[in-house]
C-alpha cells in the first residue's frame, strides 16, 4: 500500500513560557529574552508561546516587571512569528472565575498588545467556561484555540473527546489543542486520539505534552504520523523533564520526510547556545532542580502533573511532614474521584492537591475542607464529567448544599470592571493596570508601589543631575 503524503509538521516554541514555567518556576526575565528573539524570529515557528499561564503572576510578584510591557517588547521583536498565550477560560490568568466583562476586556487588551493566538482551556473541560473568551477572541480577530485538558479515567473515552471536538468547532474555535499537562498520553493512544479527532472535525489539531513520564517524543512521532498538524517543543537547554521535547530533536526526527519542518539546525544551535548558560546558572543556583529533569514514572501511576508534585513537596516540607509523601500521593486519586474526576490542571490540580494534603495531615478525610473544595462542590467551577461523592457533599457542605448551582457560575456575576477600576484608580498609569489589579489585587498593588518608587528615584536622579550633583 502506498504511503499517504503527509504535510510538514508545524512547531510551536515554548521556551519563553511553558518551558521556563515548568523547569525554573517561571523566572525568565524579559531582559533575558530580548537579545535572542531576532534569531528566534527567523526559525519559521508556527508560533512562539510567550505569555499567559503563570508568567503574568510571576512577572508582577517575583520579577517586578510589568507583564504588558513584556508583551509589547516581544511583539516589537517578533516581526514574522505569531505570539501565543495560555488563557484559563473564565479564570483568565488568575485562580477564580471572573465576570464576563473582565474576560472580554482581558482578551481585547491581550490582542491589542500583540497576542495572535489565544489557547483557552478550562480545568473541568466545561465548555461553558470557554465561550466568552472564544467569542471575544473572534471579535478581536485573534485566533481562538480551544484546549482539551487531557486526562485519564472511566469517563474519558474516545467518544467523550470526539464529542468535545465537535462542540469546540461549533463554538467558533479556529483550532484544537490536546493539552496533556501531565505527560499521560502514550504513543499509540495519541495515534488513536488524533485519528478520532481528525475524523470528527476539520480544525487543525495541535498536541501539547510534557516529558515528565518519558514518552513525549514518541508520542509526538505517532501523533504527527496520524495527522497531528502542530506540536509544542522547547529549545534543548530548557527541554525534557517536566518541560517539552526538544525543538532541535523533533525537527531532526522528521528530516527527509514529507513531515520535515525544514528548520535550520545551525540557527537552532545559535539559539541553544544563547540559552545554555542560563540553564547552567539555574542548575548552579538551585533554581533548576536536577530532579525535574529525570523520568518520573509516578506521573503515569498517579496521573499527577509534575508541577503539582513539586507544590505538594513544598507544602509537606512547611508542615515538617515529608514522610507523608506517599500517603498524599495515594490520596490524590481518591480526592479527584470525590470531586467528579476532573483533569488535574491549574486550578483543579492545586485544589485536589491541597485537599489531599489536608486529608492526610488531619488524620481524617475532609475534617478540614478548603474554600476551593467547597466552591467546587457548590458548582462554582463548573460541571465535572462525573457526579461528586454524595457523602463528601454532606460532610463538607452540610446545609450549604442547597446553595449548589448547575448554571454557568459567571451568569450569576455582575459586571465587575468598573468596581475594580474605582478600587485601584490611584495606581493607574495605563488601561492594562486595571486588569493586572483585577487578577492579583495584592500582588499588583505591591508592584504599583514598587513602580512608583522606581520612578521617584529616577526623577530624583534627573533633578540631582540638573542641580549639578553629579560631575558633568
Ligand atoms: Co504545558
Amino acid at each position: 500500500m502506498a504511503e499517504q503524503k503527509r504535510k510538514p509538521v508545524k512547531i510551536t516554541e515554548t521556551i519563553l513560557r511553558d518551558a521556563h514555567q515548568s523547569l525554573i518556576a517561571t523566572r525568565m526575565t524579559t531582559e533575558q529574552m530580548l537579545p535572542i528573539i531576532d534569531k528566534m524570529d527567523k526559525v519559521g515557528y508556527n508560533a512562539v508561546e510567550c505569555w499567559g499561564g503563570a508568567t503574568f503572576d510571576a512577572s508582577l510578584r517575583f520579577l517586578k516587571e510589568d507583564p504588558w510591557d513584556r508583551l509589547r517588547k516581544l511583539k516589537a521583536g517578533f516581526k514574522n512569528t505569531k505570539l501565543q498565550m495560555l488563557f484559563r477560560g473564565q479564570n483568565i490568568l488568575g485562580y477564580r472565575p471572573y465576570a464576563d466583562d473582565v474576560v472580554e476586556y482581558f482578551v481585547q487588551k491581550s490582542i491589542a498588545n500583540g497576542i495572535d493566538i489565544i489557547r483557552i482551556f478550562d480545568c473541568l473541560n466545561d465548555l461553558r467556561n470557554l465561550q466568552t473568551a472564544v467569542t471575544a477572541t473572534n471579535k478581536e480577530k485573534g485566533h481562538a484555540q480551544v484546549a482539551l485538558s487531557y486526562t485519564l479515567g472511566d469517563a474519558y473515552t474516545l467518544e467523550y473527546w470526539t464529542d468535545m471536538a465537535k462542540k469546540i468547532e461549533e463554538m467558533g474555535a479556529n483550532s484544537i489543542c490536546i493539552k496533556d499537562m501531565a505527560g499521560l498520553l502514550t504513543p499509540y493512544k495519541a495515534e488513536e486520539l488524533v485519528k478520532s479527532l481528525k475524523s470528527a472535525t476539520t480544525l487543525p489539531i495541535e498536541l501539547h505534552t510534557h516529558y515528565t513520564s518519558g514518552v513525549a517524543s514518541m508520542t509526538y512521532l505517532k501523533a504527527v504520523e496520524a495527522g497531528c498538524d502542530i506540536i509544542d517543543t522547547a529549545m534543548s537547554p530548557f527541554a525534557l523533564g517536566t518541560s517539552q521535547p526538544a525543538t532541535e530533536v523533533m525537527a531532526e526526527a522528521f528530516r527527509g520526510t514529507d513531515m520535515d519542518p525544514e528548520f535550520d539546525q545551525m540557527l537552532l544551535k545559535e539559539i541553544a547556545d544563547y540559552f545554555r548558560p542560563m540553564r547552567e546558572e539555574a542548575l548552579k543556583s538551585g533554581l533548576l532542580n536536577p530532579k525535574v529533569l529525570g523520568v518520573d514514572i509516578q506521573t503515569l501511576l498517579y496521573q499527577v502533573p509534575g508541577g503539582m508534585l513539586s507544590n505538594m513537596v513544598s507544602q509537606l516540607k512547611e508542615q515538617n511532614a515529608e514522610d507523608k509523601y506517599m500517603d498524599v500521593l495515594e490520596e490524590i486519586p481518591r480526592v479527584r474521584k470525590d470531586l467528579g474526576e476532573p483533569p488535574l490542571v491549574t486550578p483543579s490540580s492545586q485544589i485536589v492537591g491541597t485537599q489531599a494534603v489536608f486529608n492526610v495531615l488531619m488524620g481524617e478525610r475532609y475534617k478540614v475542607a478548603t474554600k476551593e473544595t467547597k466552591d467546587v462542590l457548590l458548582g462554582k467551577y463548573g460541571q465535572t464529567v462525573k457526579p461528586f461523592n454524595p457523602e463528601v457533599i454532606d460532610k463538607v457542605l452540610g446545609d450549604e448544599k442547597k446553595n449548589a448551582i448547575t448554571c454557568r457560575y459567571a451568569d450569576l456575576l455582575e459586571p465587575e470592571l468598573h468596581k475594580i477600576e474605582a478600587e485601584m484608580k490611584q495606581w493607574k498609569q495605563q488601561d492594562e493596570d486595571v486588569l493586572s489589579y483585577a487578577l492579583f489585587p495584592q500582588v499588583a498593588t505591591e508592584f504599583f508601589k514598587y513602580r512608583e518608587a522606581q520612578q521617584t528615584k529616577v526623577d530624583a536622579a534627573v533633578a540631582d543631575t540638573k542641580n549639578g550633583a553629579y560631575p558633568v
